[in-house]
């Protein structure tokens, strides 16, 4: 019996070494059937080693092969293929080529496809269809953004008490605070004062568990598509592990939530608003009862908290590494108060969606740095669907299940788009006068509407076109927000450089360890 077992250990292990060592293969040898008159990145001779070998510098060189790529080919309005060793080459196409890039319906390709493959969100997202749909779109369109307006104050007292604990309040002596920790606590408490409301998001142990609920995606689904298809399923489980320890650890809190609001519909409109509510009404509208049910409504707003949170820690925790690199930040803070007051003034001291969306200046410092350390350096990327494949612009044929797409950070510091592309500047998207209604449908001509929100093939932050950031507006309220406060009440000790942003293929983020010191100014306590 033992022998058996033992043997059938030994026939599973070497199932699982020869088909690792054929998917390594032929991710490193295979064309993918593309057109092969298209260069490949990193590829500079005919050797049988040449693609192998720009295949594995992906892993950790994906920065260099777009940085020369960019100015051999796209410039010169070339199509070339990026190699992506966990997922997949990508056929990269030139700027001009980006109308017909938005204009193909979702049929022939789709963006949500290589959202899935990149978080490998079949296996990490708890639930196929939390990624597959656009429940999640939808909502965060028809309830969150319209609803907006109504959390600005909850955010405002939220990021007041959450800068509190997570900075303190000392005003004589400087405080060393590690960045990424910091923004993760004021993150997750204002993203959850929004989503689930109070009491909850002062509840310490809910906290924990969805801030650090995958967390580590951009490693474990690496860890993940480094299997073959039918082995995912078993690896999986251990590789998200703790995920859904996470995922448990919330349910515990949300169940109740969720069970109470079933039973009970009739409560006060304050209580109403928040992700359950959301999505209750949308099902209920869609009459779609597997929305309804408690197993899809805790899975995503699982999921949606990570989406919410996880951007935003890493867009918060670059912006305080810009600032604290800037040699302008103490007179920056300065004009950004200044105009706080004046708009303060104008609107009866009240901070809602109108007095927000006129403080321009806290737009244009959040683009910039959005500008600067994207954490996905793809803008719109999209695979092909459609079973006969696509034509690109140029006649070539590209086949079912490739990818095709533009990637923002070459443009992002291309110097003739953005002069002095490597440096900060702080006010670059700063027009004096401008604003709009928070929402991007504004009245005003186009370089009056907020550069934040408003996507462009010149600023891919929140990627570009129908399936850009829904969740943009969300993260845009809550992060002028966090900007005005940390202007208004703190100093940042000037650093002498930036911690530079860490790879991994085509992902980028701030060191996790890496501090910053701080202090709080006299009399805001
Ligand atoms: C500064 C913060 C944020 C940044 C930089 C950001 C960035 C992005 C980007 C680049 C995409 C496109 C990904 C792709 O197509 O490959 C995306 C999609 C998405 N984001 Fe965000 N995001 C942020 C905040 C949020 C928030 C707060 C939410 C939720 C409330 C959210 C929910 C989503 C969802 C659901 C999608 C998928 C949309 C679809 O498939 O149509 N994001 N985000
Ligand atoms: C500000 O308040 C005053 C009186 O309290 C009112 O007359 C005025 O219309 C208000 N202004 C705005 C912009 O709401
Ligand atoms: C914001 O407050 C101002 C001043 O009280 C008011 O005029 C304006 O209509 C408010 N905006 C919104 C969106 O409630």
């Amino acid at each position: 019996m033992v022998l058996l077992t033992n043997i059938h250990w030994i026939l599973v292990l070497i199932a699982v070494i020869l088909s690792l060592a054929i998917w390594i293969y032929l991710r490193l040898f295979s064309l993918y059937s593309l057109p092969s008159n298209l260069p490949w990145a990193g590829v500079y001779d005919h050797g049988i080693l040449s693609r192998p070998r720009a295949v594995l510098r992906s892993l950790l060189g994906t920065r260099g092969l777009l940085d020369e790529s960019y100015t051999k080919y796209s410039k010169n309005d070339l199509i070339y293929v990026l190699p992506n060793f966990l997922t997949g080459p990508e056929v990269i196409i030139p700027l001009s080529m980006m109308d017909w890039l938005l204009q193909q319906p979702d049929s022939v390709l789709n963006q949500g496809e290589i959202n899935r493959d990149f978080l490998q969100a079949d296996h990490t997202m708890l639930h196929q269809k939390v990624i597959t749909d656009t429940v999640h779109a939808d909502v965060i369109r028809k309830e969150l953004t319209r609803n907006l307006g109504l959390f600005t104050g909850d955010v405002i007292e939220e990021v007041d008490f959450a800068f509190r604990k997570a900075w303190g309040v000392d005003e004589k002596d400087w405080k060393t605070v590690g960045a990424y920790d910091t923004m993760t606590e004021v993150i997750a408490r204002i993203s959850n004062r929004v989503l689930v409301g109070l009491p909850l998001c002062r509840n310490e142990d809910y906290l924990y568990h969805t801030s650090r609920f995958a967390r580590l995606i951009v490693l474990r689904s690496a860890v993940i598509s480094l299997f073959p298809n039918f082995l995912k399923p078993f690896i999986a489980p251990l590789v998200t592990y703790t995920d859904y320890r996470h995922y448990l650890g919330m349910t515990k809190y949300t169940m109740l939530i969720w069970k109470q609001r079933i039973s009970d519909p009739n409560q006060d409109d304050k209580q109403k608003s928040d992700y359950f509510q959301w999505s209750l009404d949308h099902a209920n509208a869609e009459r779609d009862p597997e929305e309804r049910g408690s197993n899809m409504i805790t899975k995503r707003l699982t999921a949606i908290s990570f989406a919410a949170i996880q951007s935003s820690v890493i867009t918060s925790s670059n912006l305080m590494f810009d600032l604290a690199a800037y040699k302008g930040t103490a007179s920056l803070f300065d004009r950004i108060q200044e105009q706080i007051s004046a708009v303060l003034e104008t609107e009866n001291g009240t901070w809602n969606k109108t007095s927000l969306s006129r403080m321009t200046i806290l737009d244009s410092v959040l683009c910039e740095s959005m500008r600067l350390g994207g954490f996905v350096s793809r803008g719109v990327l999209k695979a092909v669907v459609a079973k006969e494949g696509v034509k690109l612009p140029s006649g070539e044929h590209l086949p079912y299940g490739a990818k095709v797409g533009i990637q923002a950070y070459p443009i992002h510091y291309d110097e003739k788009i953005y002069p002095r592309a490597h440096e900060f500047d702080p006010l670059r998207f700063y027009t004096p006068g401008g604003h709009d209604n928070g929402d991007g449908k504004s009245k005003f001509s186009k370089n009056k509407r907020s550069p934040l929100v408003t996507t462009s093939p010149h600023f891919m932050g929140f990627s570009h076109g129908r399936h850009s950031c829904p969740g943009r507006f969300f993260a845009s309220q809550q992060l002028k927000i966090v900007l005005a406060y940390v202007a208004t009440n703190y100093e940042i000790e000037p650093l002498e450089t930036r911690p530079a942003n860490n790879w991994f293929v085509g992902s980028s983020g701030p060191p996790l360890h890496a501090t910053i010191r701080i202090r709080r100014r006299r009399n805001t306590v």
